[in-house]
């Protein structure tokens, strides 16, 4: 991609899929027996072992374990990024695996925002534009789409920064244009990946506080990957990849602080 000029993202995207602005009926992240292994010169590295997840609309789920415990492989697989060795992944009842790549794409574009440690804006794109990068797979951002990418600029705070480039604003005001740009569609999955990783004590607060306002107010699932007791224990579940397996925090990290509703 040669251009420097956002507009080219803008102008140049064929239409994928067509879908309305709404999300119908309940939504539900059926996550069965999954297992992930790698392959390498010797034997297949097991990182996920009989992983089960069930989760339905305006529910969240934070997932700790220690570095290289394969939180982010299992939110890759959740996200439809990699597929699992073993086991399935069911929206509604419906295997995402099962469809073509193209389909699948578009599924994953429309069903699942994304929010990273790392904001992944586009550098040469305006706050207003890389909210609106979802609806590129729309093939032109229709009015109502535009209407919600400022509404949700207003709610994390920046609809005095709608022209600047990410270049010009903060690390926590960054992923406040992330959290935004992963809701856009109205997902029915929001999956965070240490998304308050990279911010200092105050900031990641008040990322968080956003993260979860938005998830309640949107009533989309949620699951979060991350270090941050302080973060986790303020989600509704939490759960802990060890040796592979996705155990209940609460034997590992009885200090976490809120009580299971798992
Ligand atoms: N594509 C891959 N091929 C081979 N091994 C991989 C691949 N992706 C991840 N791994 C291995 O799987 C294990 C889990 O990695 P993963 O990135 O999921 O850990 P993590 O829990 O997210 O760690 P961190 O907290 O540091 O982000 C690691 O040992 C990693 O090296
Ligand atoms: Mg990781």
């Amino acid at each position: 991609m040669q251009s420097t000029d956002c507009r080219f993202f803008f102008q140049n995207t064929p239409s994928l899929l067509h879908a309305s602005n709404t999300r119908p009926g309940m939504s539900t992240l059926n996550v069965e027996h999954v297992s992930k292994e790698f392959p390498t010169r010797h034997e297949p590295l097991r990182v996920l072992r009989d992983v089960s997840i069930e989760l339905r609309d305006g529910e969240n789920l934070a997932i700790l374990g220690p570095s290289g415990s394969g939180k982010s492989t299992l939110l890759h697989i959740l996200g439809t990024l990699d597929r699992p060795t073993q086991g399935a992944v069911r929206f509604n009842d419906q295997d995402p695996f099962a469809l073509d790549e193209a389909q699948l794409a578009a599924f994953r574009n429309r069903q699942i925002g994304f929010v990273f440690q790392d904001h992944h804006l586009l550098p040469q794109c305006t706050v207003l534009e890389n909210v609106l990068i979802p609806t590129l797979a729309f093939g032109t951002t229709t009015d109502e789409q535009l209407d919600r990418a400022r509404r949700l600029i207003d709610r994390v705070g920046l609809s005095q920064r709608l022209d600047h480039r990410p270049a010009e604003l903060s690390g926590g005001e960054r992923q406040r244009v992330a959290i935004a740009r992963a809701l856009v569609l109205r997902p029915q999955l929001l999956l965070a990946d240490e998304p308050t990783g990279n911010l200092d004590h105050t900031t990641a607060a008040a990322v968080a506080d956003l993260l979860l306002e938005l998830q309640a107010e949107e009533h989309t699932m949620m699951i979060v990957v991350t270090h941050s007791l302080a973060l986790a224990a303020r989600l509704d579940q939490r759960r802990q990849l060890d040796d592979g397996c996705l155990v209940n925090a609460q034997e590992t990290t009885p200090s976490a602080g809120k009580s299971e509703h798992s």
